[in-house]
């Protein structure tokens, strides 16, 4: 009882910040994102009779602790579903930085899903996979479909999922992941979807959140650059206005990450289509339209701080690649 899968994370275009239910993770408000192709985990689950306990390898590290429970927590639902008993070890790969800003978790638990499932006999819809890798970690609901997703807050177990919108090869988007620090956030989105509320700016920024995102989702289908960069800018500076003034204060930003961001808005005044988003750490996600990436690529090299510049293209599904056959 065997299997591999792999997933991508993805970027938001629409944030999710803050929780209805906080155990469940069912969001404060819809949100809409891309898959990232370049980037992928890559995870194992053997159940394992011989197994007392569940087991995690993360990056080649045993890992315990909050990781460990978490996955564990995902195993078990599996184990509920699947009507078994058995414990599992999971071995999970990501090609790339942990915990700045590149959202790992996304993709650990959309994998996790998958192989989980698939280990224990399960053959389990797309629906069904994004509501199980949303337990673990929101965001991992969107990176179970391919390509443009929209995951709908839902206000039940059942009915908040993640679906396809458009398909990798609808819009030729390049994103470019200026890193600025590789070092593991101070405070986890976990923690910092519990404090949502405490900000006085967060039922605003909630209010507000169905009209950005029918208009985000508008100018994706219309490929209107202009009028996706306005609002996938303002709907990350209305998150961060809202993590800035939780209790306490959530200041992800670094010094070299605001300077990437007034070069941004100065590159699209002169008119490179290009556009910025920010999640829970310092590094920066600069959009802009394939044919232009180079070019965006050699300006952001340029700037102090700039340590790497990661790039990915609209990316697929989360996707089986080694199942061993059931001997039951
Ligand atoms: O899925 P989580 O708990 O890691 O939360 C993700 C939160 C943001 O990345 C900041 C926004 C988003 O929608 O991805």
């Amino acid at each position: 009882m065997k299997a591999t899968a792999e997933a991508h994370p993805n970027i938001a275009f629409i944030k999710y910040w803050g929780n209805r239910n906080q155990i469940l993770r069912i969001p404060a408000n819809g949100s809409l994102s891309m898959n990232l192709d370049s980037l992928f985990t890559r995870t194992t689950v053997t159940f394992d009779p011989n197994l007392t306990t569940d087991g995690l390898r993360l990056n080649h590290v045993p890992a315990g602790g909050s990781a460990l429970s978490r996955v564990s927590d995902l195993l078990e639902r599996v184990r509920r579903l699947a009507n078994i008993d058995t414990r599992a070890e999971v071995i999970s790969e990501n090609n790339f930085p942990t915990g700045s800003g590149i959202a790992s978790s996304a993709s650990a638990f959309a994998a996790l899903a998958l192989a989980a499932s698939a280990a224990a006999g399960l053959n389990l819809s797309e629906k069904q996979l994004s509501i199980l890798a949303r337990t673990g970690s929101g965001s991992a609901a969107r990176s179970v479909p391919g390509g443009f997703v929209e995951w709908k807050p839902g206000n039940s177990h059942s009915s908040s999922y993640a679906y396809s919108i458009a398909p990798p090869e609808h819009w030729d988007l390049a994103d470019l992941i200026a890193v600025v620090s590789t070092e593991h956030k101070v405070t986890g989105s976990t923690s910092g979807h519990a404090i949502a509320d405490s900000s006085p700016l967060q039922a605003a920024r909630v209010d507000d959140a169905p009209r950005r995102l029918a208009a985000c989702r508008q100018a994706l289908l219309d490929r209107d650059f202009e009028k996706f960069a306005e609002v996938v800018e303002l709907d990350s500076n209305i998150m961060h206005a809202v993590m800035q003034t939780s209790t306490p204060p959530l200041i992800y930003w670094q010094p070299a990450t605001i300077a990437v961001m007034h070069a941004v808005r100065a590159w699209r005044k002169a008119g490179l289509p290009v556009c910025y988003t920010i999640d829970a750490g310092p590094n920066v996600h600069i959009l802009t339209l394939k044919p232009e990436h180079s070019k965006v690529k050699r300006l952001l090299q340029e700037i102090p701080g700039v340590q790497d510049i990661l790039r990915a293209f609209p990316g697929g599904p989360a996707k089986l690649i080694y199942q061993e056959a059931l001997n039951v």
